[in-house]
């Protein structure tokens, strides 16, 4: 059997059949199996016929210090290939999947190892996307995605920028060093068993700056970049939860799986927010509002570009605070309601302004930061603070701090 065939005992760690296919980025992979070998997973590497015409298995095999599957019918492999590798992987992940693959796996194909594998598997599936942006916004993969994100099957990326043909656009995989970090997230929530928590949830998250339209060239707006927000919304999402994500002007990808709202101003994110939460706010079980919202906008939007006239004074007149108007109207424990604050003290002075802020806003939960910790970032340093309490949580990815939030968030869902 193929467990006799790696090692004599049962592997203490967990294992990830990494899945890959024939795509110009298959070269990254190497990176991704590196980051969870040395984190502490057991990586079994199974490429698809073209993943070789790519990669060279020697070079994963390498690196896993496993065997690289490739073929369905292995005569040195007693057994079912596809049955063992299946039962033994605590997860599986695609890296990279192709237009082929998923749509291959939309429609249950199983005519080679890697697709007979995920088949028969019943962990966790996720995929890491590669594709030109043509190719990923097609009506056809559109659909496969869909079907697949119906089926529970988890997506990493893909996000924006520069494709092989150097073109730019939405199809671009994720950064192997996120992918690493989600499949080791994911594997956390197995380990604990806290996947699927946010089952039948319905979350609205809020995410990226607003930007505020002076005259058709010029805007005021902030250094939010949306990572917290976006890594908040697939963390619920992955948990199970139906989210929609209402975002200001980011360049991220948009993650697929849920409902995404683009919005521009404070005002469209209100609106936006509305609709979402339906006029008794009971459309949601909770709303995090991680968007870094613009506290004024210019009074007057110029219909041309303003000509330079020496010196000159912009009136700023206030937007409305939207969190703060939610937390007045709600009546009863829903939607439970997530605060962020920036500040740019830290220690007991960031504690104390975000108490201030959850009484005032009415909200449940303040995650708190500081200025010099949360810009642009991958990772971030935050403090929850609740009415009577608060907890710091140590310098850690933002995917990993999303997932701890929602830890705090669950007990609170009414
Ligand atoms: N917020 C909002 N509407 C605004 C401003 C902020 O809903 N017009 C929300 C943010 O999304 C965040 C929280 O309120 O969840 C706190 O935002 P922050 O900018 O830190 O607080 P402000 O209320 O703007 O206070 P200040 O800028 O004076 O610190």
């Amino acid at each position: 059997m193929l467990r006799a065939t790696m090692s004599s005992t049962a592997p203490p760690q967990p294992t990830v059949v990494l899945g890959v296919c024939g795509s110009i980025a298959a070269y990254k992979v190497a990176v991704v199996a590196r980051l969870l070998v040395k984190a502490g997973v057991r990586v079994m590497p199974v490429m698809t016929r073209s993943a070789t015409k790519m990669l060279g298995a020697p070079t994963l095999a390498g690196i896993t210090g496993n065997r690289v599957h490739v073929d369905m019918f292995d005569p040195s492999i007693a057994g079912e290939l596809h049955v063992e590798l299946a039962s033994e992987a605590d997860l599986i992940a695609v890296v990279p999947a192709t237009a082929e693959f998923l749509s291959a796996l939309a429609t249950g194909r199983a005519d080679d190892l890697l697709r007979a594998t995920v088949l028969c598997s019943e962990g966790p599936v996720m995929v890491a996307p590669a594709m030109h942006p043509r190719m990923w916004a097609h009506a056809a993969t559109l659909r496969n995605v869909a079907a697949l994100r119906a089926d529970g099957v988890e997506f990493i990326g893909p996000v924006f920028g520069e494709v092989a043909s150097g073109e730019v656009g939405e199809g671009r995989m994720s950064e192997p060093e996120a992918i690493a970090e989600a499949i080791l997230a994911r594997l956390a929530q197995v380990a604990t068993g806290a996947h699927r928590d946010f089952d039948g949830r319905q979350l609205v998250v809020t995410a990226g700056p607003t930007v505020e339209d002076l005259d058709p060239a010029r805007y005021l707006s902030n250094r939010s970049s949306g990572k917290m927000g976006y890594a908040i919304a697939a963390a619920a999402s992955a948990r199970g939860a139906q989210v929609t994500l209402i975002s200001g002007p980011v360049a991220l990808g948009a993650p697929a799986g849920m409902n995404i709202v683009h919005v521009r101003s404070a005002r469209e994110m209100q609106a936006a927010l509305d609709a979402a939460l339906g006029p008794e706010l009971t459309r949601a079980d909770a709303l995090v509002m991680a968007a870094a919202v613009a506290d004024y906008r210019p009074g007057e939007v110029h219909a041309a570009k303003m000509k330079r006239t020496g010196a000159t004074t912009l009136e700023l007149v206030p937007n409305p605070d939207i969190l703060a108007g939610i937390g007045g109207r709600r009546e009863g424990g829903k939607p439970v309601l997530v605060g962020f604050a920036l500040e740019t003290v830290s220690g007991d002075a960031l504690i104390c302004a975000a108490r201030d802020k959850l009484n005032k806003k009415r909200v449940d939960l303040i995650v708190a930061n500081s200025a010099s910790d949360a810009f642009d970032g991958d990772d971030n340093r935050i403090v929850l603070v609740s009415r009577d309490d608060s907890e710091e949580l140590p310098r850690a990815s933002k995917r990993v701090l999303a997932d701890q939030l929602l830890d705090r968030l669950l007990p609170l869902l009414p």
